[in-house]
């Protein structure tokens, strides 16, 4: 297998909060790693620290400790000015197209302004060049004259991706890509996304709470809680044999495709616990229909389970870990 073209080890991040030393654990330890064309998704509830770790990884934000090696060099605490000629190789897409373009420029300008930043492609090039990329995205000529205001959200998306896309980046992260989209235009932009995984190559990390989202687009899939990996899986495996209770939860909310597997719905009790004063033990604890006291005090570490399957709970060892064999029908 070819070397990851992104490692992420012990990846910590603390936010200040307004009180003197109280800081918001906002991730906690995660590793993980993405190789050329394979493209990760990552799940978990709101707060749980999925933006916090695209942002890192891309080194929008600097790690409070922790190791982010991009193609084999880390980066995680490299000056401004020594991340700029890497910028090129590393894109983000975020949720709100809205709030990502300057409103003053227009979709053609947007396209080619990544061109104009990190290569010296004259003007004829550039403009040839985004023409080339708005085609890949599937948004027609004659918008590409239009404002940001003249656009729908769906073409707006599409002007942000083709921005991602255009300098050929060897990572891209998606952060919630369709979440402010209307239902109607999700699916072509997924289609499109599905589309230029292949096509591109380059690694992705797509970040979502739509579990359907994660099931069409991602090969493997990591399953975050209050901070911390506490389930790694390929896809399938995450839907069919997930390990962690959480996970378990979180998919039996998700409706099999197959009709004639019954279905069993594990819905969870009470909120994610704060992120500022952490608990001890399994952040899941709490809501854990399996908890033992031991899971309130020790903390469990990822374990593998398989080649590519690894799971963060001390019920797994003791098979104790099924919510479906524990929970009335
Ligand atoms: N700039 C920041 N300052 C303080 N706290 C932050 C900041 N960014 C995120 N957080 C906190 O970090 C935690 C994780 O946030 P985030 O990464 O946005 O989660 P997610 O994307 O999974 O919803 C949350 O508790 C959030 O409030
Ligand atoms: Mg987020």
């Amino acid at each position: 297998m070819s070397a990851p073209i992104l490692q992420v080890d012990g990846l910590v991040k603390h936010f200040p909060t307004a009180r003197k030393g109280q800081v918001v654990h906002a991730v906690n330890d995660v590793s993980f790693a993405i190789r050329a064309g394979e493209t990760v998704g990552m799940v978990g509830e709101s707060g749980s620290g999925k933006s916090t770790i695209g942002r890192a990884v891309l080194r929008l934000l600097e790690p409070t400790s922790g190791s982010i090696h991009f193609q084999g060099r880390d980066i995680a605490h490299l000056p401004e000015r020594a991340l700029r000629p890497l910028r090129a190789d590393m894109q983000i897409v975020f949720q709100d197209p809205w709030a990502a373009l300057n409103p003053r420029l227009r979709a053609r300008d947007l396209i080619e302004e990544p061109l104009l930043l990190h290569t010296d492609l004259d003007k004829v090039a550039r403009r040839s060049r985004a023409a080339g990329l708005a085609d890949r995205v599937h948004l027609s000529d004659a918008l590409l004259d239009r404002y940001p205001a003249e656009l729908s959200g769906g073409q707006l998306q599409r002007v942000c991706i083709a921005r991602a896309i255009a300098t050929n980046p060897k990572l891209i992260v998606f952060d919630e890509p369709t979440s402010s989209l209307d239902l109607s235009v999700r699916a072509g932009i997924l289609e499109l996304l599905h589309e230029l995984r292949t096509e591109t190559g380059a690694a992705m990390l797509f970040i979502t709470h739509d579990l359907g989202t994660v099931k069409l687009i991602s090969d493997r899939v990591l399953v975050l809680y209050l901070g911390r990996i506490v389930e790694e899986a390929p896809t399938g495996a995450i839907f069919e044999r997930g390990a962690h209770p959480y996970t378990q939860a979180l998919m039996s909310a998700h409706l099999p495709p197959d009709p004639s597997v019954r279905l069993r719905r594990h819905v969870l009790e009470g909120e994610i616990p704060s992120p500022i004063g952490l608990p001890p033990g399994c952040g899941f604890a709490s809501r854990c229909p399996l908890a033992v006291e031991r899971c309130r005090t020790l903390s469990p570490p990822l374990e593998a389970l398989g080649p590519s399957h690894r799971a963060a709970c001390l019920r797994i060892a003791e098979g104790a870990n099924r919510l479906d064999a524990a929970t009335p029908a």
